[in-house]
């Protein structure tokens, strides 16, 4: 038993390709070279249907953290490969490893399928799709980079604005979309010609260390993209390490705010995309099966186990009854399974800590609100399986409607008036994002302005564009990825002047 495929266990339903790539030895990615970590140290990443082991990877310490810090360094001095390439040839590896991303998709679908869980479908059609969209997208970028000439009023003299990329940066990676928030942090920071140490989740460290070998056969010169696998204390190492210019971080608030002081006190440049309790509101002239259907996935999409779940759903008093009956019903039928399985439409939750955490909530639920549907934490089909869970209060203190819970639980709360609900729907700690159903345009932009949220989706949820700004308000974060406002987080605008 000393290959690694003989302690692994990978399902009958994985291609040739991900299951190549996955027994394959594992190491990080230094400089272009792939080593492991300097003490030897590994961790297993498991498949969450199952809990089997899929594969090792190495645990970087804080001595794999400056390695890959000083190769970032080097690959960022001036006269490098990457600071001396021209701007058009920088967007064209890009655009190369868009299009390796995409001939490689169903590879890396079933590579996040089995290390996250989720349905192979949509790790192909969202995670992937939007992988390739956001990199194709910032592909155009660098040849788009642009200066000002400022008229300022002192005579004979010449001001401009050049902007440089932000330097070294540290990209530090959730397991609910592994891949494709590694490419909204990669995507840009590569346009502005910065370079990049990345660590993926724990949990799902498998597709980043792909992401890292593409981007070398795509062109992108040794040492801009290094990718460490590793925990919590990689991340704080990398976050502390001097010679990070800049940290992006998505994942927890908590682990965010400790992020957000550390780069206080250091002045480093910092993004972060934080935790979320979306509230969702269906006005009384909405089409309700559109509302329901979208209010339906907009919970239970991923498990869900997305920053911006549709996870507090207000609706009117008026049709209160008849949405929460549609939503049980569905919830009832939809029977969590394993992502490979194309049917599955709900895999299950990350890991055991997760499992335990949403089975908390629900326990917390069942003491203080109406359970409607589901509810189940065991399945009896091993893996952290949760049923689709509907509950019903009037308690807006109620610690299922207050707390991000990261699961598929929906709290339903019914309303009177708009106003009402706009009051309600600002009241909690976050701010990510917050939606509107409504045949009404009036309503639909007077709610548009009052929710206090980084995104409002009016008759969709989730809506997502590489050039359209996502992030949040409150305790949802600091800074926008995607666009103009995503790529300007990996800038630094220097004023030059000229006495004539
Ligand atoms: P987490 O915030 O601990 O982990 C996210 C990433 O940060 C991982 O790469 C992790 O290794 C790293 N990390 C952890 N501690 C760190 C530290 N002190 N310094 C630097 N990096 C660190 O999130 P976790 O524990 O996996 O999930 C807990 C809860 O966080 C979830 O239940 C959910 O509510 C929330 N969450 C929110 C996400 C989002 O998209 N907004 C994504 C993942 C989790
Ligand atoms: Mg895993």
């Amino acid at each position: 038993m000393t290959s690694s495929s003989a302690t692994t266990h990978l399902p009958d339903a994985l291609g040739q390709p991900a299951r190549d790539f996955l027994s394959s030895s594992h190491g990080l990615l230094i400089g272009g070279e792939a080593r492991a970590a300097a003490d030897h140290r590994e961790f297993e990443s498991l498949d969450p249907a199952t809990g089997r082991v899929i594969a090792r990877v190495p645990h970087a310490s804080s001595e794999d953290v400056d390695a890959a810090v000083a190769a970032a360094r080097t690959a960022f001095a001036e006269g490098s490969p990457w600071r001396s390439m021209s701007p058009l040839d920088r967007g064209r590896r890009i655009a190369a490893l868009a299009e390796l991303l995409d001939s490689h998709a169903q590879e890396l679908a079933e590579i996040e399928s089995l290390d996250n869980g989720k349905p192979v479908k949509f790790a192909r059609h969202v995670d992937l799709a939007g992988a390739v969209a956001h990199l194709h997208y910032f592909a155009g970028w660098p040849t788009k980079i642009e200066g000002h000439t400022i008229p300022v009023a002192a005579a004979n003299m010449h001001c401009y604005t050049r902007k440089e990329p932000i330097g070294v940066c540290a990209q530090i990676i959730p397991w609910n979309f592994p891949l494709l928030m590694a490419v909204w942090k990669v995507a840009p920071a590569l346009a502005a010609g910065a370079t990049i140490v990345l660590k993926p989740a724990e949990q799902t460290p498998m597709s980043a260390l792909r992401l890292g070998q593409l981007a070398l056969e795509a062109g992108i010169p040794e040492g801009v993209l290094n990718v460490l696998t590793g925990d919590g204390e990689t991340g704080a190492a990398l976050v502390e390490h001097p010679d990070v210019d800049k940290i992006s971080f998505t994942g927890s608030t908590a682990v965010g705010r400790e992020i957000g002081a550390k780069a206080g006190r250091a002045l480093k440049r910092v993004t972060l995309e934080l935790g979320g309790k979306s509230p969702n509101i269906i006005l009384p002239d909405a089409d309700i099966k559109r509302a329901v259907q979208g209010s339906f996935t907009g919970i239970y999409f991923n498990s869900g186990q997305s920053c911006n779940a549709a996870s507090r759903l207000f609706v009117h008093k008026d049709q209160y009854d008849e949405v929460v009956g549609a939503l049980a019903e569905q919830a009832r039928a939809t029977i969590p399974g394993p992502g490979l399985d194309p049917q599955t439409f709900v895999g299950p939750l990350i890991s055991a800590e997760q499992h335990e955490r949403v089975r908390g909530y629900i326990d917390a639920g069942r003491a203080e609100a109406e359970l409607v549907a589901g509810g189940s934490s065991d399945l009896g089909k091993g893996g952290y399986f949760t049923e689709p869970t509907l509950f019903a209060t009037t308690d807006d203190d109620a610690k299922i409607v207050r707390e991000e819970i990261f699961g598929p639980v929906l709290v339903a709360q019914s309303y009177d008036s708009v106003e009402e609900v706009a009051q309600r729907a600002n009241a909690g700690a976050y701010g990510l994002a917050a939606g509107v159903w409504t045949r009404d345009v009036s309503n639909a932009h007077r709610l548009a302005a009052l929710l206090r949220a980084g995104s409002v989706y009016i008759n969709t949820w989730s809506a997502s564009d590489p050039a359209a700004p996502f992030g949040g308000v409150k305790a949802s974060g600091v800074g926008r990825e995607h666009g103009h406002d995503g790529l300007d987080a990996y800038l630094e605008t220097k004023t030059v002047w000229t006495a004539l």
